[in-house]
């Protein structure tokens, strides 16, 4: 296994750059499926994710190229014949189960195996079955796999509302959609920057969508999709953990430059979380400079659907905290208990504790280097953060974690000025008896 050793408390100067979006590029891999032919996705990052994902449409017969060089995919769907997705692969990643909507839509069946619980607790995928149910697909469960049929002569469509809005459900709801007979409606859709690009490329690939960015999506079936090639958009996720980084480990001389992302995709209740402490943002046509402010002003959040504050942000936030001069809180709404890096940031000597869905954070804390484990992606992403301004070295295990969604993490930050290298590791190497 790898893990992040990272010489805390050197500043972060010159540029980072925003790659590829992964839960974009995500549904547009599905969405290549519709299509007869090739469609071509520029702008892909190089990540695990990416890698799984790329698997998946394989055995259902798709050919995926992945061209790292220049951040291109191609996937070739004329012969997608296979209507399965195996549990050694969704278990790797849930958004696989991407491809229920995707089969349905393209081959009118679909085998698709049940996820399972994640990292930090259950992730239902009731709203996925129930929707594709009301436009009229039969459902079944048999060993751990979800049975999806359309009736002959295609999906009849229909109305769902989801409670909670899912960016997942909605994705795979618009795929099954595209392509069905009648009409179908999803009330309270999600709106999410990575939900509006993928619906404009359905758009672009020749699906008849209204309402695109509001919470009401009416898709009226058409018979086929057409190939395209389209431009992915810069991963939010990203961008904002490197606005949190330059306002916590940048140089106050010099401002941090990012590059390539898009600060609207991060939605207002980030921007106006990030204003109040005291961090100043200027946008030029290069990008974002991020002035680190003398002060850090405590700023409690919490999270929300788009344009809420992202909860793949709110762990990245708490460590911002623990430098703010004074007490704040993370409360996350959309998962109430996805506090796995608490324990860990805990043992860098973080005061921060949890009450039912809230963190309660002390500013001004020193934090100190130790050995921490990554629990999943974004958890694992603010134990970077806190290596970053650790005292002494810290070392970051199970980074495998962090490959799923960032690319060359590593490579980017010491080229930032951060001294974080990447080493292989032995997890189960039986301790040297001197140490003991
Ligand atoms: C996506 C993102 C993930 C992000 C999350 C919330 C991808 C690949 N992943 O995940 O990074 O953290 O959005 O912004 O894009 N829910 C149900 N039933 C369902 C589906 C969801 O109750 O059938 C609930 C969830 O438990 C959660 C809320 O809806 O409380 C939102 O989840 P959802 O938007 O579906 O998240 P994902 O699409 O899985």
């Amino acid at each position: 296994m790898d893990k992040f050793v990272i010489q805390g408390q050197r500043l972060l100067r010159g540029t980072l750059r925003v790659s590829g979006s992964k839960n974009t590029a995500l549904p547009l891999m599905a969405a290549a499926l519709l299509a007869n032919g090739t469609t071509s996705i520029r702008n892909v990052p190089s990540l695990r994710d990416i890698k799984t994902f790329s698997y998946v449409l394989r055995i259902s017969g798709a050919k995926v190229q992945h061209m790292p060089e220049d951040d291109r995919l191609e996937i070739d769907a004329s012969a997608v014949d296979f209507p399965e997705a195996p549990y050694e692969l969704v278990k790797k990643m849930r958004a696989s189960f991407y491809m229920l909507g995707a089969l349905l839509g393209r081959c009118g069946r679909a085998r698709v195996s049940l996820p399972g619980g994640c990292a930090w607790g259950p992730r239902p995928v009731d709203l996925h079955l129930k929707g594709m149910e009301a436009f009229g697909a039969t459902i079944e469960l048999d060993g751990g796999y979800v049975i999806a049929r359309t009736p002959r002569g295609g999906l009849p469509g229909g109305s769902f509302t989801m409670e909670p809005s899912s960016v997942g459900a909605t994705v795979n709801l618009a795929l099954a959609a595209v392509t069905a007979r009648g009409v179908s409606r999803i009330e309270n859709a999600a709106r999410e920057p990575d939900v509006v690009e993928f619906c404009r490329t359905l758009q672009q690939m020749g699906a008849k969508i209204d309402g695109i960015g509001t919470t009401t999506l009416e898709i009226e079936g058409v018979d086929a999709l057409e190939p395209v090639t389209v431009n992915n958009c810069p991963d939010r996720i990203e961008l904002g953990t490197y606005m949190i980084a330059a306002a916590l480990a940048g140089s106050r001389e010099e401002p941090l430059r990012i590059t390539g992302g898009n600060p609207a995709h991060l939605g207002e209740a980030f921007a106006n979380a990030f204003k109040q402490t005291g961090t100043r943002v200027e946008a030029n046509a290069d990008g974002l400079l991020v002035h680190r402010p003398d002060t850090l002003q405590p700023v409690s959040i919490t999270t929300g659907v788009y344009p809420g504050f992202p909860t793949d942000l709110q762990a990245q936030w708490t460590v911002l905290m623990t430098q703010a001069d004074g007490p704040s809180s993370v409360r996350d709404t959309i998962y109430t208990d996805r506090f796995k890096h608490i324990p860990e940031l805990n043992r860098m000597g973080v005061n921060a504790r949890v009450e039912q869905n809230t963190v309660h954070i002390d500013g001004n804390q020193p934090v100190k280097a130790a050995q921490v484990m990554s629990t999943d992606l974004r958890a694992s992403v603010s134990l970077v953060l806190a290596g970053l301004i650790a005292k002494g070295e810290t070392h970051v295990l199970r980074v495998y974690h962090l490959d799923r969604g960032y690319e060359s993490l590593e490579r980017k930050l010491s080229d930032a000025g951060a001294q974080v290298r990447r080493e292989a590791y032995d997890e189960f190497a039986a301790p040297d008896p001197q140490e003991v």
